[in-house]
């Protein structure tokens, strides 16, 4: 798959930045030795990790050349590597794993979350924030052009980059034992965006990438503008010409 766009990302940072700030308020962790922002992107949420524990080692990783040059400029004084969740592993010393927005992009996640759960120190925690939207017609309309037009065939693949999440009771299941306490919750976000092209942008950060990517240059406005007649239809404009974009998140905080 083609590489992440910081800039592309960025557009809405404000209205990004707002989960992993939710997600950090509910850490439970005084002093951690060594924190680690997986899939840390441009350096936004490895930013409040840095100002809530300024005595610790702060390190991002992600596996995007163009996301890890954004995160270096914009945070010269800590570290970031290149790296594959898939087969990472924490070092000693790691007392925080925080990931927001990453593991639903890594398959079998489940089985990757327990693995770095299962490798903190007593008293470590695993904090993680995952979109719970393939089911929003966001993301079925970008199923559904990507099904129904020119572009079939080569978007047959594209939609299998994200699956859906497991309920909420499986990654209790999942984590508990491993866990000396667990924070779970699931919540509806309702991003305010300036009209139907701003959701269509906001994708285009995220979601959109997997189908983008697969298509040639003069392919991709065709998908666009049909994408963007739907969600227009999908997403009423409020009294002031905004829509709601909808969108469900769930949120573990877990203490080994
Ligand atoms: C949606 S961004 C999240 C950025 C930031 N954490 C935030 O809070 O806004 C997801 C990031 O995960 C990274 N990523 C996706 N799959 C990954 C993997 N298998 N290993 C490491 N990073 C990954 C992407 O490169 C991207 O920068």
């Amino acid at each position: 798959m083609s590489d992440w766009s910081a800039q592309e990302y960025l557009k809405f940072e404000d209205e990004r930045t707002r989960p992993p700030r939710d997600l950090l308020a509910q850490v439970p962790l005084k002093s951690p030795r060594r924190v680690v922002d997986l899939g840390c992107g441009p350096g936004n949420s490895t930013e409040l990790l840095l100002a809530r524990y300024p005595q610790a080692e702060v390190i991002g990783l992600d596996s995007s050349p163009d996301m890890l040059r954004q995160a270096r400029a914009r945070l010269p004084a800590c570290t970031f590597v290149e790296a594959d969740l898939a087969s990472w592993r924490p070092a000693e010393r790691t007392d925080l794993l925080f990931a927001n927005a990453v593991f639903q992009w890594v398959p079998d996640h489940p089985a990757v979350l327990r693995r770095l759960l299962e490798a903190l120190p007593a008293g470590g925690a695993l904090a993680v924030q995952m979109p719970d939207n393939t089911d929003e017609p966001a993301l079925a309309l970008m199923r559904e052009v990507a099904a129904s037009g020119p572009w079939a065939k080569r978007l047959a693949s594209a939609a299998a980059a994200r699956d859906d999440l497991p309920t909420v009771a499986n990654y209790y299941d999942l984590l508990r034992p491993l866990a000396s306490r667990l924070d779970i919750w699931h919540t509806v976000y309702q991003h305010v965006m300036a009209g139907p092209p701003a959701v269509v942008e906001w994708f285009r950060g995220s979601a959109l990438r997997p189908f983008l990517a697969a298509l040639e240059e003069n392919m991709r406005g065709g998908f666009v503008v049909e994408y963007e007649k739907r969600i227009a239809r999908a997403y009423p404009p409020c009294f002031d010409g905004k829509v709601l974009l909808r969108f469900p998140r769930l949120f573990i905080v877990a203490v080994r």
